[in-house]
């Protein structure tokens, strides 16, 4: 294999150096030479470095650039370096990481990668952890979990009885919960339109004081970090609230966690400890390769129950078994690139990541403001939302960037107004990316396209 995977690292290697040089968004001629994809399944074999060939020649222009630093759609990191080659020597690892004796590396790696994201996230050490392909599957295993302790409470054994006849939950969300959380909420039997949906301030976040009553079978959902303002929600009120009636608190901190591993914006997170389950991503601002979403529980036990099978062919020891904490049981060994990111950057390393990409977010508010547009949201962590006059004229402004290259930006709507959104999430963003991005962002937005 070597001369294949020396000749696939020389073509990653040409990839990742082309995107200073490329639009970020894909021609609509790379996407429309896909098709070419459209063939029959060969009858025969072919030789895996013409597999590669054809990969790289049609699906390499195919890409968005969201691994360069002038990606600031939705909220996406790019790889740190250290983290996308774990992946590739992991990957030639080809590790089931569902139990230990499958790959004791990858349990063990998964071991510290959890105790070290407990320590920044300032959560209890005792927690129990899942790794999971993402922030939605965090979600569900948090909320699986409380409706486990929530039944359970109540004499109700759900993992084996279902719902059917169970003691109702009362869940309870702001008015700007991720559709992530719904999601959740709708797999788990629990309803998206069952909530009780608290009313929000103008950053979107969840009124304390319109909290409804709550009791020991209610789950109250708060948020690290909306995906459009990254505004968190008042969890230290919240949480004492919830923790008074006996209720389940749930966090959905996708990308607002990590918030906490910088001393200037820690602040934000305070309060959240006090929750009983939390769910975050480490592919977004963590920056390691898709999938990567991590789900932790104050008591183990909760999500162990609400996760773990076991059958006699498998081989449980008395160790940590990976697969009793996920929905997943055959899965690949994510806490890989989770360590290996943590372990390149170290403590002072994130801080670093974290504060530069608030500082470009920063730097993008104050230079669009001092353009003449109106910045919608307090840009208190990597989150920008701006206006460039109506809804048709921003729409335009977004389209325009999209198709001019520079840099990549989506649109939103903000509590009825039309914005461009900024999300600054990657490591590999400089600040001539940010000063590059913010140039043609304010050129295509006065030329009027
Ligand atoms: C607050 C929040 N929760 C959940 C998600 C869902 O994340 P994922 O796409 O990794 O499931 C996102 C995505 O941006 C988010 O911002």
């Amino acid at each position: 294999m070597k001369p294949l995977l020396s000749a696939t690292a020389a073509r990653a290697a040409r990839y990742l150096d082309g995107l200073e040089g490329r639009g970020v968004a894909p021609t609509p001629g790379a996407v429309a030479a896909l098709s070419r994809l459209d063939e029959p399944l060969p009858d025969h074999p072919a030789e895996p470095e013409a597999v590669l060939a054809l990969l790289d020649e049609l699906g390499s222009p195919a890409t968005m650039a969201s691994a360069g630093g002038r990606f600031f759609g939705f909220v996406v990191g790019g790889s740190l370096p250290a983290a996308v080659a774990a992946n590739w020597l992991a990957t030639a690892w080809d590790q089931n990481a569902g139990i230990v004796v499958l790959s004791p590396i990858a349990a063990k790696l998964e071991e510290v990668a959890m105790r070290w994201v407990l320590d920044l996230f300032g959560l209890p050490p005792g927690c129990g952890a899942g790794f999971v392909t993402c922030a939605t599957q965090a979600n569900f295993s948090g909320l699986a979990a409380a409706r486990h302790a929530l039944c359970a409470g109540r004499g109700w054994d759900v993992e084996t009885q279902g719902l059917f006849g169970a003691p109702p939950i009362k869940v309870v969300v702001g008015e700007e919960v991720h559709v992530s959380v719904l999601k959740a909420l709708t797999l788990l039997g629990l309803g998206r339109e069952r909530v009780v949906r608290v009313p929000v301030d103008g950053q979107g976040r969840m009124r304390a004081d319109a909290l409804p009553p709550l009791d020991d079978h209610s789950i109250v959902c708060i948020q690290a970090g909306n995906v459009n303002t990254g505004a968190f929600d008042p969890a230290a009120e919240i949480v004492q609230r919830a923790k008074a009636a006996g209720a389940w608190v749930h966090v959905d901190g996708a990308f607002g966690l990590w918030a906490a591993a910088s001393p200037a914006h820690a602040h934000l997170v305070r309060g959240l400890a006090g929750a009983d389950s939390w769910a975050t991503d480490a592919h977004k601002w963590l920056n390691v390769p898709y999938d990567s979403g991590i789900a932790f529980v104050r008591d183990p036990a909760h999500l162990q129950a609400a996760m773990a099978v076991n059958a006699p062919y498998l081989v449980i020891g008395e160790a940590r078994e990976p697969e009793h904490f996920t929905p997943d049981f055959s899965r690949r060994a994510r806490g890989v690139e989770v360590w290996a990111a943590l372990r390149s950057l170290g403590r002072q390393g994130l801080a670093d990541l974290i504060a530069r990409t608030c500082r470009h977010a920063t730097r993008f508010a104050a230079g669009l403001r001092d353009a003449g547009y109106a910045i919608l949201n307090d840009v208190v962590i990597n989150q920008v939302l701006v206006s460039f006059g109506d809804a048709e004229v921003t729409r335009r402004v977004v389209q325009s960037i999209q198709a001019d290259g520079t840099c990549w930006a989506g649109s939103t709507v903000w509590q009825g107004r039309t914005a461009m959104r900024i999300s600054v999430s990657s490591w590999a963003t400089t600040d001539d990316d940010v000063e590059r991005s913010l140039a043609a962002i304010k050129r295509v937005a006065a030329s009027g396209r």
